[in-house]
This record gives structure tokens, C-alpha cells and sequence, in this order.
């Protein structure tokens, strides 16, 4: 046999699994003078769960529209898979599975009747695959209702499925949790999770910052069109290394602190807790100084900001630097 052929094989598979799932490359819109999407960069992983973070009007769908070929690019480019979007259009978009805002439903048909009317348009959708869809969005129960039945979350995960018909490797996903009460947006994460775990990779526009936190592995968040950050929530989150410190007698042992080359710029928040860098940054140096300045502190714990905060906190700046 040719021994060379493993080998090709091994390389073209190497090759496609280093491409991002997704590429935003230098990528603009304009409206007349308004700027909607501005130069924005983005790759995206494959196989990761990849949060698109933005206040209203910021330009996520807009964006995501470019990303699904909707709507034309002013400058800037899309790549899928290694691929121009825009040059390879059908090749490309068949490995993309797609939900933009609300589904549009055909809501006097059964769920399973949707899926067959979409499946119809696709081609080759088997009664199987349906079957198969139905369990993963856990709607086989209710699959010969109408969807004018359905409660909002069991139409976002309807939406979600008919992103599944044709076995997408790249979900994207504006708002799926849009509208959703707190179970629904745990049946919504748990969906996500569970299609990340066989191995596709998704991409989801949320406004819901606690859930992004819970299952993104990366975040950008843009404002006014723009790239404010883009990192691990890891790393978003894991605060400024400033610790946290309740104690008797608070202002006195802030002027102790304040005193130090470490803690300078100490304060006290509105809680009258004691906002601190600690000496070599560790916990422990911070309680011995208390402990030997005299000031035995009631709790010591490091601070962290939520996605909430840290989202707030940078589209704010951005708003003040006047980007
Ligand atoms: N077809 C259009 N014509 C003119 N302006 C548009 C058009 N589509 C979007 N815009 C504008 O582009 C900007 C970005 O809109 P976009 O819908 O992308 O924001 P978004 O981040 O999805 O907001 P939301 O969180 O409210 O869904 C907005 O100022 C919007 O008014
Ligand atoms: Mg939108």
C-alpha cells in the first residue's frame, strides 16, 4: 500500500484543524456616515465556545451578518475554516449552522414539520437526523405540537435545531438566550456545552453576561463597532490581584497600609472594606503586616470582578476615551 497516503491524510487534517473555526479579519460596515462595524479582528478556535459580547446597537448582528454572507462587507474580509467567506460561499457556509435573533417559525406547524419544511430546503435531511436533532434540543415530547404552543424557550431551542440540520461545524449564534426565563437559560448552556462536547464550535452574541462567564472560554466584547477586548474570561475575571480586607478599626489600619511601598494606594470602598495590593502579592504577608501593625483582620480574600463588571467597566472607559 502507499505509505505516503497516511501521511497526506495526517497533514490535510493537521492543516484544517490549525484554521480558525472563524476569522474576522480587518472587518468594516457603514451605513451612510454611521460606522456600525469598525476594522474589527476576531479568530475563533475550532471546537471553542467563543462569547460575542457588545451592548445594544454595538454591532453584533451586524456583524454577524457579514460572517453568514447576509449582508456585504465596506472593507475587511471573513475567512470559515481557513476560507474566504466570501469567494467560497456554498463550501464554506454548509459547515455553518446559524440562529439570528428570534427563528423565523412557520408557527402553525408541528416542530417536527418545521424541521422537515427547513430540512426540505437543505436537501437530504433524514427522518433520522431529525429524530436525532429532536433529542439533542430535548423537544421529542412536544415534537407534533404546534409551535404556536411553544413556550420562547422551547422556540429558541427549536431555532438551534434547524442551526443543526445540516450537522454544522461552526454554530453561530446571535442571542439564543434572548427572552429566556432562568430555567430556559440553563437548558440553553447546557445545549451549548453539550454541543461543544462533540466537538463543534460555537460562536454566541449574548447580553447575558453570567451565562458567557459560565461557558465561554473567550470573550470580545465591541462598542460602537470597535474591538475593546478580546481574552480568556479567565483572565477578565481574575481581578486585579487587589485583595479584600474587613477589619476593626478600618481607617486606622488603611494609614498603616498607606504608609507602605505596597499599599499606597489603598482605600477604602463604601463598605468601609479595605481595597489593598498585598506585599509580594500573596495573602499571607498582608495578613502577618496587619497582625504586626496591630490590626487583626476579620477576612482577607482576594478580589475578583464578575464579566458583568469588567464588561460595564471597559464599555464605559471606551465611551470616555470617546471610541
Ligand atoms: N440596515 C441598516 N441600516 C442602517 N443602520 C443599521 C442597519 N443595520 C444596523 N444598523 C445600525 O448599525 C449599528 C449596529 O447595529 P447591530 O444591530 O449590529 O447592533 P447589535 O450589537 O446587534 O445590537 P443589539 O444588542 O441591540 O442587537 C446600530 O447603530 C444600528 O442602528
Ligand atoms: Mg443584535
Amino acid at each position: 500500500m502507499n505509505s505516503a497516503a497516511p501521511q497526506a491524510n495526517f497533514a490535510a487534517a493537521t492543516q484544517s484543524n490549525s484554521a480558525p473555526a472563524l476569522e474576522i479579519k480587518n472587518l468594516s460596515k457603514t451605513y451612510g456616515s454611521l460606522i456600525a462595524v469598525d476594522h474589527l479582528n476576531i479568530a475563533v478556535r475550532q471546537g471553542e465556545i467563543f462569547g460575542f459580547l457588545g451592548p445594544n446597537g454595538a454591532g453584533k448582528t451586524t456583524t454577524i451578518r457579514m460572517i453568514l454572507g447576509l449582508i456585504t462587507p465596506t472593507g475587511g474580509a471573513v475567512e470559515l475554516f481557513g476560507k474566504p467567506m466570501l469567494q467560497q460561499k456554498s463550501a464554506v457556509l454548509a459547515r455553518v449552522g446559524a440562529l439570528i435573533e428570534s427563528p423565523a417559525l412557520h408557527t402553525y406547524l408541528s416542530g417536527r414539520d418545521n424541521l422537515r419544511a427547513f430540512g426540505h430546503i437543505l436537501g437530504n435531511v433524514s427522518e433520522k437526523r431529525i429524530d436525532e436533532i429532536l433529542a439533542v434540543v430535548d423537544l421529542q415530547a412536544r415534537a407534533k405540537d404546534r409551535v404556536q404552543t411553544y413556550s420562547l424557550g422551547m422556540k429558541q431551542r427549536l431555532g438551534v435545531a434547524i442551526a443543526l440540520l445540516n450537522n454544522p461545524d461552526l454554530l453561530v449564534l446571535d442571542e439564543p438566550a434572548n427572552g429566556l426565563d432562568p430555567a430556559g437559560i440553563v437548558e440553553m448552556r447546557d445545549l451549548m456545552r453539550q454541543l461543544s462536547a462533540e466537538g463543534k464550535t460555537v460562536f454566541l452574541s449574548s447580553h447575558v453576561l453570567t451565562e458567557v462567564q459560565q461557558i465561554c472560554s473567550r470573550v470580545s466584547i465591541i462598542n460602537h463597532g470597535k474591538l475593546i477586548i478580546d481574552a480568556t474570561v479567565e483572565s477578565l475575571t481574575k481581578g486585579s490581584g487587589k485583595f479584600i480586607v474587613t477589619a476593626e478599626n478600618a481607617p486606622a489600619a488603611l494609614l498603616a497600609i498607606r504608609k507602605q511601598p505596597w499599599g499606597a494606594d489603598a482605600l477604602l470602598d463604601e463598605q468601609n472594606r479595605i481595597i489593598t495590593q498585598a506585599p509580594q502579592n500573596r495573602g499571607k504577608d498582608l495578613i502577618g503586616f496587619m497582625v504586626s501593625a496591630g490590626f487583626v483582620p476579620d477576612l482577607v480574600a482576594l478580589q475578583e470582578e464578575n464579566l458583568e463588571e469588567v464588561f460595564l467597566r471597559l464599555t464605559n472607559d471606551s465611551v470616555k476615551a470617546g471610541r
